[in-house]
């Protein structure tokens, strides 16, 4: 066993698993990752279940991996994450060369079940809910590349709003100990991450033991990550309306670092739906929330998701959501049809509204956000902006690209050594999906700026 290829589906806490595994497995087996599946001795297929056609698209990824398999015996074939979860035994029964399956919380298992599946020759399955044991039996991170990271702080989503398999299939909320978080943070920053996306699927209910005496919140966890030296930019997601508390608005306020972008699903803007979807929200408190988000910071930009064509809804039901987004202008959101997922309470609800109905409101919705976002990206022209660097543009490898608060990208031309740096842009041109802007030697380095904690400490 020495090498290994990863895929990748779903959400950012996927990627952040996909992560943790390589590491764990590097650690473990001294396995280094390869980019071709045809070098690998170990492939790994971590998957997400949140919308339909999930587990046809797994079983299509794994007949294309089945050749391997059947040229060579050795290879260990593995699939993790959501679909894995939901599925359990019934993947093998689809796909029985698969040697292990295993869930987000069981991760951490990986060496012991190859160890297994390598001794024994018998496939491994386990997709537990073991809590909290995940994150304790990760091993430091090393090396990192690139000054952007994600840190799971918490896990698993109490909602259980009526669509959706999350709460089924990455189980009850938890949270991670802050000394545990805080020491995960200062280990990237001192690989040269400046930038730190907290994520949970719940993120904002996060309620983790001090390491003092007792529990605190994320406006607590974030206050404390400010002060660490050298990190520049906090952002976290993705967050539910109803756990946000005066006292995380307060904290977009007081800590600059935290960027000026809030991504905060709403899903629908009719009552009814949302009642439908036992959201636990309605319109009016959303509504305020964002103004008092926008009180407490005032530059800062909202993203959303949306659910169109949920069984039930009307003309109206769809006019009220269009009325939201006039409402909160939300900038560069996410929407999506709704497609019933597996052992969702949503399945039972009549008043299928059809597919061609979905198609239509789909497209206007995402017509409106698009239009907002381009007026946006026109208000940003001639503004200066702090971008983080994160290396050399895609398209144009003498141009550099980085990431502005409110989450554009942005390119650039500026030498390379910026890779990684904090730099004041000034933005000249928008494009589709993306902004343009020239460099006029304005650095702020991780150093210069250091601790960027409060807004009092900067007075
Ligand atoms: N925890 C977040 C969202 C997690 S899932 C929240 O509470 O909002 C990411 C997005 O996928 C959801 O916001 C929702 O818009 C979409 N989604 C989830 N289940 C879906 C379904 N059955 N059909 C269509 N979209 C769905
Ligand atoms: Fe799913 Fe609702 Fe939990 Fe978000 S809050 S993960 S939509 S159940
Ligand atoms: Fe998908 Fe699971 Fe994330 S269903 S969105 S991978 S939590």
């Amino acid at each position: 066993m020495h090498t290994l290829y990863i895929k990748t589906y779903g959400c950012q806490m996927n990627e952040y698993d996909s992560t943790r595994m390589v590491e764990l497995l590097a650690a473990s087996h001294g396995l280094r990752v390869v980019d071709d599946p045809a070098a690998a001795d170990l492939l790994l297929l971590n998957t997400c279940s949140i919308r339909e056609k999930a587990e046809d698209k797994v079983y299509t990824q794994l007949g294309f991996w089945r050749p391997l398999k059947e040229r060579n015996p050795d290879l260990i074939i593995g699939v993790g994450g959501c679909v894995a979860s939901q599925e359990g035994m019934r993947l093998r029964r689809r796909a029985p060369f698969v040697d292990l399956v295993f869930g987000p919380q069981t991760l951490h298992r990986l060496p012991d079940m190859l160890d297994a599946a390598l001794a024994s020759r018998q496939p491994q399955v386990d997709v537990d809910f073991p809590f909290l044991e995940k994150f304790d039996h990760l091993p430091e991170r090393p090396g990192q590349n690139g000054p952007s990271a994600f840190v799971t702080i918490m896990e698993g989503c109490d909602k259980f709003c009526t669509f959706c398999v999350v709460p089924h299939t990455r189980g009850r909320e938890y949270s991670r100990p802050m000394p545990d978080i805080i020491r995960e943070v200062r280990s990237l920053v001192g690989q040269g991450v400046r930038e730190i996306t907290l994520l949970g699927q719940n993120v904002n209910a996060y309620r983790g033991a001090t390491g003092l005496i007792g529990e605190a919140g994320l406006a607590e966890l974030l206050e404390r990550l400010a002060r660490i030296p050298g990190l520049l930019r906090l952002r976290y997601t993705t967050s539910h309306p109803n756990d946000l508390d005066d006292a995380l608005i307060a904290a977009h306020g007081s800590i600059p670092t935290l960027a000026p972008h809030l991504h905060l699903p709403v899903q629908s803007g009719s009552d009814r739906i949302l009642k439908r979807m036992h959201r636990k929200h309605q319109v009016a408190s959303y509504l305020e929330k964002i103004d008092k988000l926008r009180a407490a910071r005032p530059d800062i930009r909202f993203s959303s998701d949306f659910i169109v064509g949920f069984p039930g809804e009307t003309d109206a039901d769809f006019a009220a959501t269009m009325d939201l987004i006039a409402a909160v202008r939300f900038d560069q959101s996410y929407s999506f049809k709704y497609s019933p997922r597996p052992g969702t309470p949503a399945l039972k609800l009549k008043d299928a509204v059809p597919e061609a109905v979905k198609e239509e409101r789909l497209a206007i919705l995402q017509g409106r956000i698009n239009a907002l976002a381009q007026e946006y990206a026109q208000a940003m022209l001639g503004t200066r902006q702090e971008v983080l660097v994160t290396g050399p543009s895609r398209r144009d490898a003498r141009e550099l690209t980085g990431k502005t608060g409110c989450n554009r990208s942005v390119n650039f031309a500026g030498p390379a050594v910026l890779s990684g740096q904090m730099v004041l842009v000034e933005i000249t041109e928008t494009m589709p999906n993306s902004l343009r802007a020239r460099w006029s030697g304005d650095l702020l380095p991780a150093d210069a700026v250091e601790p960027r904690g409060f807004a009092h400490a900067r007075a």
